[in-house]
């Protein structure tokens, strides 16, 4: 597939950092990507929805949220082929079923793109979302995915306001070096969204360390 010159240097740094660090990447994220299963069960699928991943990595999520809810269908999406194929393995011995596919978020323009005709039910970013260049994008991708009455989550970095200035501002140093960046104007993307059918809701993770964003339906889902 061709893409534009920035798309293929952003894949191929992806596929460098990730080529060395995929085998003990769950292992070493544990500590400071917080607030991951508090998305996951919040989540609260249920048999038959559909999910999808944007930025899946190893899969770790879409198989933590597989071993408790069978009935429903997994899709994850990575940029990077490395990363899947860390996942593809783990969802070969976990033996449950999750269906992978390499886009960029920010490509995807409907669920047809991933063999799903009506949209899924839930579509989330663990993390990803601060490492993609063209995160307005990748947004606007998770919603033309969603049905209607679906559901948005994001986990990811927040402004650091409650830890001490010096730990904030190495910590800040840190993920941009490694390419990882927050910025506040996602929360206002988001806030555009809400409105007399959808609600949202941001909550801090750990003061602040990471944002925990839920955007729904503001009454129940009515059948479409
Ligand atoms: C920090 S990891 C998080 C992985 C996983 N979501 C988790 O919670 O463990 C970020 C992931 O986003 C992926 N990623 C970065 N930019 C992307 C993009 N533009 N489109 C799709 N995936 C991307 C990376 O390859 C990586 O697997």
């Amino acid at each position: 597939m061709s893409q534009p010159a920035d798309a293929s240097s952003h894949i191929a740094f992806l596929d460098r950092y990730y080529g060395r660090q995929r085998r003990a990447y769950d292992l070493t994220r544990r500590l400071f990507l917080l607030g991951r299963e508090r998305m996951l069960r919040n989540l609260a699928i249920q048999p038959g929805e559909r999910v999808l991943e944007l930025g899946c990595g190893t899969a770790r999520n879409l198989l933590w949220l597989a071993k408790r809810e069978a009935a429903a269908t997994y899709h994850g999406v990575d940029a990077s082929r490395e990363m899947l194929t860390t996942a593809a393995d783990r969802v070969r011995s976990s033996n449950v079923d999750v269906i992978l596919s390499q886009h960029r978020a920010e490509s995807l323009t409907s669920p047809g793109m991933l063999g799903v005709s009506q949209g899924f039910d839930a579509v989330f970013f663990s993390y990803s979302l601060s490492m993609m260049p063209d995160w307005r994008g990748a947004l606007a991708a998770a919603m033309s995915c969603l049905r209607p009455s679906g559901r948005l989550a994001i986990v990811d970095f927040w402004d650091m306001a409650g830890w001490p200035k010096w730990i904030a501002e190495w910590t800040r140093r840190r993920l941009h070096a490694h390419h990882v960046h927050f910025d506040a104007g996602v929360h206002d993307w988001l806030r555009e969204l809400q409105g007399p059918t959808r609600q949202l809701h941001i909550a801090p993770v750990a003061r602040r360390w990471a944002y925990l964003a839920t955007l729904q339906p503001a009454t129940p889902p009515r059948s479409e």
